[in-house]
């Protein structure tokens, strides 16, 4: 008996060459569409397998009809199967790559299009409050802080103005709720610390004060309600206005570069006598207020522990957003703090 005797129609080789293909084109499927292509190009309407089946009634033997017909169900369901199983691979691999694709790695996001890793910045202020600390380490000033809510004693009182000194109305304030009303205040500037190191380290005091500060101002291009200053103090026997002089004069070569220099104006503080304003001229030969400074007044120094007897000294405060736009040449102190990131990071 020959295999044709089995097979009289050829249905048996077809059938096997179709189960063949089918199972082919369904381990090859890459993509859910493939597989559904795959699967209705064998079991679909015009499938190859149902056109096998459809064509049963040409087989006259009944015997042979129905053995042919189990066989084509038997490779249906195998195909079925495969289908079947490769689904469950593919729905998977794809459930992987779209949680690959779509998680949120915050590594990914230091990294850039290159794949080096895109560095955060310090805010501009941040930058220049850290500069102004290392010149003045380097010529030799320790850095302290003092707290931004401050009591009355400290920001206006041991400074020299007593309730109601009318230079007080030149430090508009405001006060935080407390069980004495009107006792503490957002700090107006940095020289409460000075009292604060006078108190706390004994002297000779090289000393810079670097914070935040609060006044009721209206932001323009060179004001903020908020805003940050540097203040200095040095305490030791014998220092006089040339020492406050030759030290503003250095720091200003040292921070904004040798083509700068600095001026003293007569001015008023309540807290130094003499006082000054301290201004620096840019390389155009315009000029621009900084800071107050001044020799340190001797009820100041008393309030801080110390006999002016025995001990001088003087004091500045810097306004470090105003450096920070003079160094940088940024028309308007807002700018700043509007936190745009186009601006911010031109400046690293
Ligand atoms: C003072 O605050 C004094 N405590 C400075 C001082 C310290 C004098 C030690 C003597 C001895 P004044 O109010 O002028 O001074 O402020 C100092 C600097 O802070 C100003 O020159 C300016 O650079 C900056 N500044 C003042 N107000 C603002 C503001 N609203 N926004 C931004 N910067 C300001």
């Amino acid at each position: 008996m020959t295999p044709a005797d089995h097979d009289p129609h050829g249905a048996l080789a077809d059938l096997s060459a179709s189960v063949e293909d089918a199972l082919g084109q369904i381990s090859s499927a890459d993509t859910l569409d493939q597989l559904r292509a795959a699967v209705s190009g064998a079991t679909g309407k015009k499938g190859s397998l149902s056109a096998l089946k459809s064509a049963l009634g040409k087989v006259a033997d009944a015997e042979q009809r129905k053995e042919l017909g189990r066989l084509i169900n038997d490779a249906m369901t195998r195909v079925a199967e495969a289908a079947a199983e490769r689904e469950v691979f593919l729905t998977e691999r794809e459930i992987s790559a779209r949680v690959e694709s779509e998680k949120t790695d915050v590594t990914e996001l230091l990294v850039g299009a290159t794949g080096s890793r895109r560095r955060g910045r310090l805010h501009l202020v941040t930058q220049a409050t850290e500069r102004l600390e290392d010149v003045f380490v380097g010529l030799g000033f320790r850095v302290a802080e003092g707290p931004e809510v401050e009591t009355d004693f400290y920001n206006f009182e041991a400074l020299n103005m007593p309730p109601s000194h009318p230079a007080r109305s030149m430090w508009d304030t405001f006060f935080v709720e407390s069980e004495t009303p009107g006792s503490l205040v957002l700090r107006t500037h940095t020289s409460p610390v000075q009292i604060r190191v006078m108190q706390e380290w004994p002297p000779p005091i090289y000393a810079v004060m670097p914070g935040r500060v609060f006044r009721r101002d209206t932001p323009d291009a060179t004001h903020m309600p908020v805003f940050h200053q540097i203040e200095g103090l040095v305490i030791d026997r014998g220092i006089t206005f040339a020492d406050l002089a030759g030290t503003i004069e250095a720091f200003t070569k040292a921070f904004f570069g040798s083509e700068f220099t600095s001026r003293l104006r007569p001015s008023y503080f309540p807290f130094t006598e003499p006082s000054a304003e301290f201004d620096i001229r840019r390389p155009d030969g315009s000029w621009i207020e900084l800071g107050g400074c001044g020799m340190v007044h001797p009820h100041v120094l008393r309030a801080g522990g110390l006999d002016p007897d025995e001990w001088s000294g003087f004091a500045f405060g810097f306004g470090i957003d105003r450096m920070a736009k003079e160094r940088h040449g940024i028309a308007d102190l807002r700018e700043m703090y509007s936190n745009d990131v186009r601006f911010l990071e031109q400046f690293s």
